[in-house]
């Protein structure tokens, strides 16, 4: 590599997101990049020329192991839409001037659906213009909905978090099971994709019966149907726990989180906030049924808890870092890396390349036949599919009692 590397982070983040930006430096320093350099706050911090030096803050081997540790955007993130190229070419004119002035050469970009659309547009607009930088993106989000990639990095950590949470809610709550009903429900993230909720099925084994129910959006929600489920299960047991997608909806077309009163806020991709369906639904319960219910939403927990990352998805993380680098390096443009699963049993994985023309703005949702007919559970095939994601241990860096983390100002 002649010239240098820029990367920057985007959409909503995950406990692994800094383990692919440590394979992005890495690599880029092994196959001789001369700078790497950081956008602060993806593309719009990049717009105002916000970057740092990456080997100002990544300086020695121990660097690299506390970054792949540290969750969230150690860059800073966004959710900023680029306009489409004829609507606005000031904006493109731009960046590829920041862009030539600091002699890049790969442009990569770790992000979900939305992000992808940043490097399909910055592609585009490079061949458009004879412009010779090359545009890579790196598959990243809890969500697990990007297609034409066997899973993303993040989900797994995100997935082993959800399940290991559950197991202690349901510890917690069965401890004053003795004739005592309670029903808690559990929201968690995913947005219209179910595939972190059915990560819920995860939590039974043989010392924790599990959740009843687990609802995805993929399925109509029927409330009077809920209802009248957590009344028959009542009937043989004093605890009920349920776990519901932030994104299931109603037959027409309503979010669950909306008829609860919900947010208003809307992103730049036109994605409304999501939240407050658990507490809706608990509330719910307690007056049709008329016994104690709890609302838990895992919110932001779920996608920063790298004290539980899974070791499968560390390194996956930090392997599709360095592919994308390698893979602009090596003349790949308009692309995004993805995970094939290669094995199940041993789990092995290794990383291809698509165009991410198909893969920008899209959403992959779970097949319906991984999801029960009654749509209130998910499948063996769905479970056996996740597992290998969860597997294996990152210890954290202690320091003080507490994990250590990489944090730029
Ligand atoms: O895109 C990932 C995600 O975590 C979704 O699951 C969730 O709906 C969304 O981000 C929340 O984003 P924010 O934190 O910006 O509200």
């Amino acid at each position: 590599m002649n010239g240098n590397v820029i990367v920057g982070q985007s959409g909503g983040p995950t406990a692994v997101i800094n383990s692919s930006l440590a394979g992005v430096f890495r690599t880029a320093i092994d196959r001789g990049a001369k700078k790497v350099y950081g956008m602060r706050y993806g593309i719009q911090g990049l717009l105002d020329e916000m970057y740092v030096d990456l080997s100002d803050y990544i300086k020695n081997e121990l660097d690299v192991e506390i970054l792949k540790r540290t969750p969230s955007a150690f860059l800073g993130t966004c959710r900023y839409k680029l306009p489409a190229i004829h609507e606005n070419q000031e904006i493109y004119d731009k960046i590829f001037e920041i862009l030539d002035k600091l002699d890049i050469e790969c442009f990569i970009y770790i992000g979900g659906n939305d992000s992808m659309d940043t490097i399909k547009k910055l592609s585009d607009y490079a061949i458009l213009t004879g412009k010779t930088q090359k545009f890579v993106g790196v598959p990243k989000t809890i969500d697990n909905d990007l297609a034409l990639t066997d899973h993303t990095p993040g989900y797994g950590s995100a997935a082993k978090y959800i399940a290991t949470s559950i197991k202690e809610v349901i510890r917690d709550g069965n401890g004053f099971s003795y004739r005592k009903q309670l029903v808690t429900v559990i929201e968690i993230m995913g947005r219209n994709a179910g595939w972190l909720t059915g990560a819920a099925a995860l939590a039974k084994g043989e010392d924790c019966e599990g959740v009843d129910l687990i609802y995805l959006p993929e399925v109509p929600f029927d409330t009077q149907d809920f209802i009248e489920e957590i009344r028959e299960l009542l009937k043989e047991k004093s605890t009920v726990f349920i776990a519901i997608s932030e994104g299931i909806r109603l037959a027409d077309g309503t979010y669950v989180s909306e008829a609860g009163g919900g947010s208003d806020y809307v992103d730049a991709f036109g994605h409304k906030q999501l939240t407050g369906s658990a507490t809706y639904l608990a509330n719910l319960i307690n007056h049709e049924i008329g016994c104690k219910t709890r609302a838990v939403e895992f919110s932001s927990l779920q996608r920063s808890a790298s004290h539980l990352a899974s070791r499968v998805d560390i390194n996956e993380a930090f392997m599709v870092g360095g592919a994308a680098v390698k893979a602009a390096d090596e003349g790949d443009s308009g692309k995004m890396v993805v995970i094939d699963r290669v094995s199940d049993d041993p789990y092995q994985s290794a990383t291809g390349v698509y165009d991410v023309h198909k893969i920008a703005n899209g959403e992959k949702t779970v097949p319906r036949e991984w999801i029960t007919e009654r749509g209130d559970y998910v499948t063996e095939d769905f479970i056996d599919y996740v597992r290998p994601l969860i597997q294996g241990d990152y210890p954290c860096v202690m320091v003080n009692g507490l994990p250590r983390h990489l944090y730029l100002k």
